[in-house]
């Protein structure tokens, strides 16, 4: 894992590398109303973490969500065999063109899964870009909202001592940079 930028005290930071390997209370999923896995990071934590996870994602569906978890909330299953306790599954917006909400959605999605996070107590977290692979949203775009909840979270008292931003290329770690440094160091 290469750590590209650091910020508020080093209680977030930007790397590039494998969400799957890091060793922290919880990974967010870049998930899909359905739970039950997919490609890109989604695929990814469920190869790494096993079958308990699906598991886990089913019992949800049965039990809470059946009919999908809506785009911006999350949901929190154990992570199986992965270094992380946890997976926080939330669902990112689909890109339509940008006046269908996404931007709001977006932010509900990275909001939620703090507040499971917080909810369980946790401390640590690792985030994925949501929604920027699969799903089509703009990187840069994607960046300036992130980096704008990011520093009102971090200026706002926040419970977790650590957010992870973990890009699975430097490109991607760079445009996130370009945007969000700015917007994160012009803090007071
Ligand atoms: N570690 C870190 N980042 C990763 C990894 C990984 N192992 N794999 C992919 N990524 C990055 C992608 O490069 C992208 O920048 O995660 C970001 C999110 O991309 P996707 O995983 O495609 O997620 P998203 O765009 O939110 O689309 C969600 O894709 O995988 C399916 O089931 C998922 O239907 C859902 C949709």
């Amino acid at each position: 894992m290469a750590t590209a930028g650091t910020f508020f005290g080093g209680r977030l930071t930007v790397e590039t590398g494998d969400l799957t390997a890091l060793e922290v209370d919880a990974l967010v999923n870049a998930a899909n109303p359905g739970l039950l896995g997919g490609g890109g990071v989604d695929g990814a934590i469920h190869r790494a973490g096993g079958p308990v996870i699906l598991r886990e994602c089913r019992e949800i569906r049965r039990t809470r969500h059946p009919d999908g978890l809506p785009a911006g909330r999350a949901v929190t299953t154990g992570g199986g065999n992965l270094k992380a306790r946890f997976v926080i599954h939330t669902v990112g917006p689909v890109w339509r063109g940008g006046s269908a909400g996404e931007d709001g959605v977006l932010a509900d999605a990275y909001r939620s899964s703090i507040r499971e996070a917080e909810a369980k107590g946790l401390s640590s977290l690792a985030f994925p870009a949501i929604s920027t692979g699969v799903y089509g949203f703009p990187k840069d775009r994607a960046a300036r909202i992130v980096a704008g909840l990011l520093k009102d979270y971090f200026l706002g008292g926040p419970k977790l001592s650590r957010i992870r931003m973990v890009f699975f290329s430097a490109a991607d770690a760079e445009i996130f940079l370009k945007e969000a440094a700015p917007l994160l160091t012009g803090s007071p």
